[in-house]
């Protein structure tokens, strides 16, 4: 039941590794440890569902005063990848000492941790979440490349036919796929100025509006002379595939984890190029069924 290194274990309905990153460990370490502050801004995602790009998106949002400077080209995210301006709850944060490691107010941090089991604090303290949902044809495909990217290699290469399985399954990390995306997608209805849902899909068609009500939500909304300078689309630009694809294409996060591995074609509906019509008609049964009674079935079609 692996993807990228190990095995993958149950802890509270959902699927971790049982140690390095994202592991069952880490993710009970924050649970236990990470305290969390109303002013913070968490960002929610399964892997490949456009965790780098919501990053990019709200550091360069909350971070703008750098546009003001006229110092765009010296823009952090034309140096740093996404990932190293905007830490894991469950990974970065865990090693150091929590408040030290994001000094900014406010501390924007991420997470792959489903709703159910994300640190008590997050839920109680009035802070804002934006999960961003992605299809899950597209997400599985996705998967199915990163790990191949970045797997051991004494583990041989997963084909996709054993993906599609595990990915049917509900095995993937902090997965199943329905259940992470339900959770959010409930709580997102129970508290809708708490916790924004974007859709990768929704941002594929109209990002400047999205990076608008994005900016709102998060209490730092773009004013008309922003607007009028041209920032919003100074913001879509550096967060922009392509952009970071150029800027990312040496280097490693960690070990292991080349920092091109997270963009690869950038596109809804590459699925159509992986999934067989039975796959497919397989995985539209399963999300159907799971999101019975759900309008999130109506966000997530492609
Ligand atoms: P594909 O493999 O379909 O190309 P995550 O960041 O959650 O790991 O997700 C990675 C997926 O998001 C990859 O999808 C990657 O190409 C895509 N991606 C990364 N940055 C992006 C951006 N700025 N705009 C659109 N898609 C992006």
């Amino acid at each position: 039941k692996g993807w990228h290194t190990e095995n993958l274990y149950l802890y509270q309905g959902h699927w971790f590794p049982s140690k390095y990153l994202f592991s069952i460990a880490n993710v009970m370490g924050s649970q236990k440890t990470f305290q969390a502050m109303p002013s913070d801004i968490y960002l929610a995602t399964l892997p490949k569902s456009g965790t780098t790009w919501i990053k990019a998106l709200t550091f360069a949002i909350v971070n703008r005063t750098m546009y003001k400077n006229n110092s765009l080209s010296t823009h952090k995210l034309l140096s740093s990848n996404p990932h190293d301006c905007v830490p894991f709850i469950e990974n970065e944060i865990l090693r150091a000492n929590p408040t030290s490691v994001v000094e900014n107010c406010p501390r924007i941090f991420a997470t792959h941790t489903p709703y159910t089991s994300l640190p008590q604090s997050i839920i109680d303290c009035g802070c804002r979440i934006v999960y961003v949902c992605r299809n899950p044809k597209d997400v599985l495909v996705s998967l199915f490349h990163f790990a191949n990217k970045v797997r051991d290699e004494s583990l041989g290469i997963i084909t996709f036919e054993e993906a599609f399985k595990l990915f049917c399954e509900g095995v993937i990390p902090s997965g199943p796929y329905w259940d992470h995306v339900k959770g959010y997608y409930k709580a997102t209805s129970e508290h809708p100025a708490r916790i924004l849902f974007l859709t990768y899909e929704n941002m594929s068609v109209d990002i400047a509006n999205i990076v608008k009500n994005l900016a709102k939500f998060l209490g730092y909304p773009f004013t008309k002379e922003e607007e009028a300078a041209g920032i919003v689309e100074e913001v879509v630009k550096i967060c922009s595939f392509e952009k970071l694809r150029e800027v990312n294409k040496h280097g490693n996060i960690r070990a292991g984890i080349p920092k091109h591995a997270f963009f690869r074609e950038g596109r809804v509906g590459d699925w159509s190029n992986h999934l067989t019509d039975e796959m497919s008609h397989i995985l539209d049964q399963i999300t159907k069924e799971k999101f019975r009674d759900e309008m999130v079935n109506a966000c997530i079609s492609t």
